[in-house]
């Protein structure tokens, strides 16, 4: 760095001129120098009171204080205690005096004459050295400056950062509560919901005895209609052999007619009759089943063949078969009109959507029992199918295609809350757009005891 600031020296003699000839010798030094003169001791310690030197030459012999003197002075001063002393002296001097004055502190002594070229190479050392502390000086303070800047920056950056820090905590707090209370409101919400689907789900079931009742009625049309027809017949064959007898002109041969379609007549009766008390014993256990849900042991293929029969009706009039591989032989201690009631769903969203526009179309039921003491039941149809973007969405409750055209959407999430809640089962779907639709359900053979909120 080049030297921005003039060096103090202070030159102590009590000559004047030896005082000029010193600082001549200083001139061509490559130092701005500043020599203060002292012409007395006391006049030295009052200049290096008020500053700092970077050197002081100082005369031994000096009327009042001698420069030993001064020397002890501004050792003992803590203020003055660095200052390098060299002592300059003309006078006699002793070996003992020089020892002294090196005791004193001084760097140097100095006997007159002086070779100016000593002196000046001593006294360049001394202007060196202050001008290094002068520039460490100036970079202390430099970087304590900026120390002292950084650490008000980092000052007022910590009082921000605790302010964001308590915002934030403020904002946090308040997003939790908002949170709690959204948490809240949805359990409500989810609660309400799983109310009405179960309210839903019990109207549907007596609904469905509406259902049965129509069902009921088609179905014994045929039997009975049949029996009355051949009743009538045989009512007015009797009537007419019973006037032959009377006339006296019954042959034997019309008799026997008679008997031989009396018998086959009642034959078709008996299995008309037959017909009809089985038809009315499957809409009998299917009502009670559908009605009261009650919980029992029974088979589950008898249960579905008498489902299947209670059914029949939504298909008989539409091209639409059903059929059904059932194994024999499981039994469940379950809820038999729970099955019946996702069957019905099925069956009439097959109807409603697999074979919408159709001219035809096949629904499967099976059952298995599995290794693991669960009935597997598939139910599926060769229809339509389900685009990919529904299908994530079947089992939710409102979800219809059917929006408007008497859809409700409800129909597959009650079967869903049926089969994982009532009967404690799981079930999946596989579909893809024009290649049928396949549910399958797991379910306990035991179902699970209902927890009724
Ligand atoms: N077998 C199927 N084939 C094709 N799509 C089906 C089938 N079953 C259900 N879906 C689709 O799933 C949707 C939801 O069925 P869900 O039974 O829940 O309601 P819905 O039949 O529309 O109305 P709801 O049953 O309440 O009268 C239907 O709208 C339909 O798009
Ligand atoms: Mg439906």
């Amino acid at each position: 760095m080049p030297q921005q600031f003039s060096i103090p020296v202070l030159m102590v003699d009590d000559v004047p001129a030896n005082l000029v000839a010193l600082e001549a010798l200083f001139a061509d030094l490559p130092y701005q120098l500043e020599a203060v003169k002292a012409l007395s001791g006391e006049d030295a310690l009052r200049f290096t009171l008020k500053r700092d030197f970077a050197l002081i030459l100082l005369d031994v012999q000096m009327p009042g204080m001698n420069g030993f003197e001064v020397a002890e002075l501004l050792r003992a001063n803590p203020k003055t205690r660095h200052v390098p002393i060299l002592f300059v002296t003309a006078g006699l001097h002793t070996e003992k005096q020089v020892f002294k004055g090196y005791e004193l502190g001084a760097v140097d002594y100095l006997i007159k004459p002086i070779v100016p070229l000593v002196l000046r190479s001593k006294v360049r050392v001394f202007c060196d050295l202050f001008a290094q502390r002068q520039e460490l000086e100036f970079h202390r303070n430099k970087l304590s400056a900026q120390v002292d800047e950084k650490t008000a920056v980092l000052t007022t950056l910590t009082l921000e950062l605790a302010t964001e820090i308590g915002a934030r905590r403020d904002s946090e707090e308040r997003l939790r509560m908002l949170n709690e209370q959204l948490e809240s409101r949805v359990e409500q919400r989810t609660r309400d919901l799983e109310k009405a689907l179960h309210q839903v789900a019990e109207a549907e079931r007596l609904a469905a005895l509406g259902g049965i009742v129509a069902s009921v009625a088609h179905e014994l049309n045929t039997p009975v209609g049949n029996c009355v027809s051949v009743a009538s017949t045989l009512q007015s064959q009797a009537a007419a052999l019973a006037r032959d007898v009377e006339d006296g002109r019954l042959k034997r041969s019309e008799f026997m007619q008679f008997l031989n379609d009396a018998m086959s007549g009642n034959e078709i009766l008996m299995r008309n009759l037959r017909r009809t008390s089985d038809l009315v014993d499957s809409f009998k256990n299917v009502a009670v089943d559908q009605t009261t849900n009650q919980r029992r042991e029974f088979d589950l293929q008898q249960v579905l063949e008498q489902d299947i029969v209670t059914l029949q009706p939504m298909c008989k009039k539409t091209p639409f078969t059903l059929h059904a591989e059932l194994q024999p032989g499981i039994v469940l201690d379950s809820y038999p009109g729970t099955m019946g009631q996702i069957l019905t769903n099925f069956i009439s969203n097959a109807i409603a959507h697999a074979f919408e526009n159709r001219k035809e179309g096949k629904m499967f039921l099976s059952t298995r029992l599995l290794e693991s003491d669960h009935a597997e039941i598939v139910f599926a149809d060769d229809g339509n199918g389900i685009h990919e973007r529904h299908l994530k969405h079947v089992f939710d409750p409102f979800f219809t295609t059917k929006l408007g055209q008497g859809g409700s959407g409800l129909g597959l999430s009650i079967v869903y809350n049926l089969v994982t809640g009532v009967l404690g089962g799981k079930i999946s779907i596989e579909s893809a757009e024009n290649h049928g639709t396949k549910f399958t359900l797991t379910v306990p053979r035991c179902a699970p005891e209902i927890k009724l909120a």
